[in-house]
């Protein structure tokens, strides 16, 4: 059930009480508070168990408040913020002093972004300010693309869900940092690498492919609890099958390629040829296999172009190591 107007009042009645509210994005549903009430970001830090120097994203309702939020919008954030707003387009710009740096994790840069989700507007439109959110998770884990992930996860420690039904993106937001002259990508995610050199008339930097390092990235991010391994494409069913004869509880992300080839194993999800529609269902596939009780994952990178970067980079952190480093 898509939330009502009454939802949406008390959502940010409940904001504007300090308090923790759920709320659907077109990319994966958030864990929102007040980005100007320090007690309130405490508590989502608390609730997901994520070290405070993490900084957070804020959320706003339209490129023309970004003024508000930031110091300074250098001419290429402006072109993209009008570009892409509403929209999966993350900008790292220089905090504007209303942001506390509880919500930047201490950095003198702020995340922000409008999300293009009716029932996100909605609610920024009803509680009047900016609605700082990671993703509904605990801290490391699948990011949630249901409002039943949101509750099945974090449950009673959240005061309001706001339900906007399954995210159509399903990945994060691309994160930008657009405080120098040339924008870099930080993560990649929902809008992708040739829509960003498309505006920008330059190919924009991508500092490595593999390893783009942030703040509060760690190479252990967006894991389920099965182990995640990663071979090449045509090696999927051997690597799957070898490891269910050793008694391995495998669940299998079958390659569009090889969608009609049997494979034995505790649990096969048949990975859709179109990357929209993969991005749209990969975590909620994560989250399937390991309530199928897998302990082990087999799956193949796509190709790291249009929202396969994206997919690639979370699929390589949810096999990268578990320590945190
Ligand atoms: O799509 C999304 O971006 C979702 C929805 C809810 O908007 N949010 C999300 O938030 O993915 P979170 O907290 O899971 O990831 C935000 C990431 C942080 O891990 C951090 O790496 C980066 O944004 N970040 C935030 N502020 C930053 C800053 N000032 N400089 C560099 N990176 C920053
Ligand atoms: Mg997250």
């Amino acid at each position: 059930m898509t939330a009502s107007t009454h939802d949406i009042e008390n959502a940010a009645g409940v904001l504007h009480a300090g308090g923790l509210v759920a709320l659907p994005t077109e990319t994966v549903y958030g864990l929102g508070a007040n980005a100007e009430d320090p007690a309130a970001i405490a508590r989502i830090f608390q609730v997901k168990g994520r070290p405070p120097s993490h900084p957070l994203i804020v959320h706003i309702a339209g490129a023309e408040q970004l003024d508000d939020w930031v110091e300074e919008v250098p001419p290429a954030a402006r072109l993209l913020a009008e570009h892409f707003w509403p929209g999966p387009l993350t900008l790292v710009l220089r905090r504007g002093s209303r942001v506390p740096l509880e919500a930047t994790g201490g950095l003198e840069t702020l995340a922000v972004r409008v999300p293009d989700h009716p029932v996100a507007l909605a609610l920024l439109n009803a509680f009047g300010g900016g609605v700082t959110a990671p993703s509904a998770n605990r801290f490391g884990s699948v990011s949630p693309t249901t409002a039943d992930h949101v509750r099945a996860e974090l449950g009673d420690a959240v005061d309001f869900v706001l339900d906007g039904g399954a995210c159509e993106v399903g990945v994060e937001s691309t994160i930008v940092d657009a405080t120098g002259e040339t924008p870099a990508i930080l993560r990649p995610g929902g809008v992708t690498r040739e829509d960003l050199d498309a505006v920008l008339g330059h190919p924009v930097e991508v500092p490595s492919t593999s390893h783009v390092r942030v703040p509060g990235q760690h190479p252990s991010h967006y894991a389920p609890r099965a182990r995640v391994v990663l071979v090449e494409p045509e090696k999927v069913v051997a690597e799957a099958e070898l490891a269910h004869e050793q008694g391995h509880h495998v669940g299998v992300f079958l390659p569009a390629p090889f969608a009609d080839v049997p494979v034995k194993a505790h649990a096969v999800v048949a990975v859709p040829a179109s990357m929209t529609a993969y991005a749209r269902g990969l975590y909620g596939f994560l989250r399937e296999l390991d309530e199928q009780g897998c302990d082990l994952i087999v799956a193949s990178l796509p190709e790291d172009e249009g929202l396969g970067l994206a997919i690639a980079n979370r699929l390589r952190r949810a096999a990268g190591p578990r320590t945190i480093v």
